[in-house]
């Protein structure tokens, strides 16, 4: 008896966790775009900068903006424009940024 309820209550924990990361997985480029507020600055595909002088990312390829974003976070890349950029980047992991340019970079 007890062994059963054991292996129910093993089975879904295992279920749960199984789920949990399949919505992680989910999460797809143009959904984390939007949640981590790159579209204030950006717009909504990445392609719509609200300044003449923010960078359009829609289009551009995928390797270069992950180096980018890699340069601007670590601080190897710092002008009088990265400041506004960096602080976003603490909130985000070098794997979503690797989903966020592969989106961008279908973008046309
Ligand atoms: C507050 C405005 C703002 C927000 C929010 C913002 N950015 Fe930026 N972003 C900028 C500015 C300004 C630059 C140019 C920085 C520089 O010149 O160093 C930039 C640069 C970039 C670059 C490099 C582009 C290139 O051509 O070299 C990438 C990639 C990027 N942002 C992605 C993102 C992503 C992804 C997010 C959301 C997690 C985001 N940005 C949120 C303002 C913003």
């Amino acid at each position: 008896m007890h062994s059963t309820l054991k292996t129910i209550a093993i089975s879904l924990v295992a279920a749960a966790s199984l789920s949990i990361s399949s919505i992680v997985m989910a999460v797809d480029g143009a959904t984390l775009f939007k949640t981590k507020t790159c579209t204030a600055c950006h717009g909504q595909n990445g392609d719509k900068p609200i300044m003449p002088l923010y960078p359009k990312l829609g289009g551009q390829n995928a390797e270069y903006l992950v180096q980018q974003m890699q340069d601007i976070k670590s601080g190897a890349r710092s002008n009088g424009m990265t400041m506004v950029m960096k602080g976003i980047m603490g909130i985000v992991t070098e794997a979503e940024m690797k989903t966020m340019a592969q989106w961008l970079a279908s973008v046309k």
